[in-house]
């Protein structure tokens, strides 16, 4: 380490890179050095963006190894595919044990994992190299999310009682790359791709400010899958053409929507509800995240598409299809929500922040590998629960070792999960 700047690598150079390069111009502390892709023209041209962006001289390596082994490298934000995170952190923790570099920090993209065993894997090889991690759901880092949450704690919860019912929604039109839509490569669809999303924020802001994340437990989870737009013959053949041959929803579809329940006790039993919506099926401006907490006297909501930002662009605008609006965008005409800086309103800038600043002290993150696992952990009981169509007491027997039907390639698509 330098003086006090940390040089940071990134595993994967895609869409959500992109985004943390964008996040890196309001971090201090830490210079972007070095982006591994096994695609040499990825990870070339995402070091120049760095380099274009200032937020770093850095440079492509050829290979994980490489990277972990050169001397400027002191942390990696891993950022590969769902598929491809354990063989990533195990090259990463191999290197480590050979004595190469000099990590010190490992900063995890969301999901940790596709499944249970491959999280609890994940937090073997953390902990077997004794790095510090960090896990990177960047949406308890949205400012609007931490500061709702700062004064409805502050100012409603201390006379009138705490938050009881957070409601948590992240929707759009569908992802960007094939692997996303595979279920044996994401893990899941839409319920593991964007549910930890969900399940984490309405966990935080029923969580009291300083108090520890056992301060309020999980009990049972109540879910629902189903695939209501990909798999219409019509929606599926767009898909496949847009996606290519391996994507095919008329055989091999996974569910473009999910909601669960999760039931929570506080330190007194009390009870408190977390409701997650998600979906791939949801067409507006872009992508759309909600949130809703509810308190004796008090309610909070958010809505990322209830810009302060508008553009209206009328008939006559004929311009090309774009994500220069709104992340997920589905139109470049008529009135439009902006986000003046999408990185830091969907919370990468203060998260990427806050991992750089715990790194450079040498502690621990509050949010680590442990919360990715405990998060897997709850949405794989929501996997079952849809498939058992029952509420399912949380921790469930053989939750260790299951793989949702989904991420079988054996599901068959329509609704599943408990009614009434
Ligand atoms: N926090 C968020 O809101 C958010 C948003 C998008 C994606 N993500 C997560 O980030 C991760 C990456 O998603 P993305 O959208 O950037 O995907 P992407 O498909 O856009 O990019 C994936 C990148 O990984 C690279 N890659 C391929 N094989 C690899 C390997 N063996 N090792 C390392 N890298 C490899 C590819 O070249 C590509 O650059 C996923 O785990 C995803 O769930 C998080």
């Amino acid at each position: 380490m330098t003086e006090s700047k940390l040089g940071i690598g990134f595993v994967g150079s895609g869409f959500v890179t992109n985004f943390h390069l964008q996040a890196w111009r309001g971090v201090r502390g830490a210079d972007v050095v070095g982006v591994y892709s096994p695609n040499t023209e990825h990870a070339e041209s995402t070091a120049a963006r760095a380099r274009e962006l200032r937020v770093g001289n850095a440079r492509a390596f050829k290979s994980i190894e490489e990277m972990i082994a050169a001397p400027e490298i002191d942390c990696v934000w891993l950022c590969g595919p769902n598929h491809l995170r354990v063989q990533n952190m195990q090259a990463i923790c191999d290197a480590v044990q050979l004595g190469k570099g000099k990590l010190i920090g490992i900063a995890c993209e969301k999901p940790l994992a596709r499944n249970v065993a491959e999280a609890r894997r994940m937090v073997h090889l953390v902990e077997q190299s004794e790095l510090l991690h960090g896990y990177l759901e960047d949406q308890i880092f949205a400012p609007s999310v931490t500061r709702g949450r700062e004064i409805m704690w502050n100012r409603a919860a201390a006379l009138t009682g705490r938050p009881y019912l957070a409601r948590a929604a992240e929707e759009h039109s569908g992802p960007h790359s094939p692997w996303f839509w595979q279920g044996e490569l994401q893990g899941g669809g839409v319920l593991n791709d964007m549910m930890c999303h969900s399940i984490e924020v309405g966990r935080f802001m029923l969580t009291k400010p300083g108090a520890p994340r056992s301060s309020i437990r999980p009990l049972k989870v109540s879910a629902q899958i189903a695939s209501l737009k990909w798999s219409r013959p019509e929606y599926a053949e767009i898909l496949k053409q847009n996606m290519g041959a391996d994507v095919d929803y008329k055989t091999k579809p996974a569910e473009d929507f999910a909601r669960a329940t999760i039931n929570y006790v506080d330190e007194d039993n009390k009870p408190l509800l977390v409701e997650v919506t998600t979906s791939w099926s949801y067409v507006g401006a872009g992508l759309r995240l909600t949130l809703e907490v509810l308190g004796p006297e008090y309610s909070l909501t958010m809505n990322s598409l209830d810009s302060g930002l508008k553009l209206f662009l009328s008939r006559a605008v004929k311009g090309a299809a774009g994500e220069d609006l709104v992340e997920k965008q589905n139109a470049e005409q008529g009135l439009m929500p902006v986000l003046g800086n999408e990185a830091a309103e969907y919370g990468y800038e203060a998260q990427d922040r806050y991992f750089v600043q715990c790194f450079l002290d040498g502690k621990q993150p509050e949010e680590s590998f442990y919360d990715g696992l405990e998060i897997t952990e709850l949405l794989m009981t929501a996997y079952m629960s849809a498939e058992q169509e029952r509420t399912i007491q949380f921790r469930p027997d053989g939750l260790d070792t299951y793989v949702p039907l989904v991420a079988r390639g054996l599901w068959k698509g329509g609704a599943s999960g408990p009614t009434g």
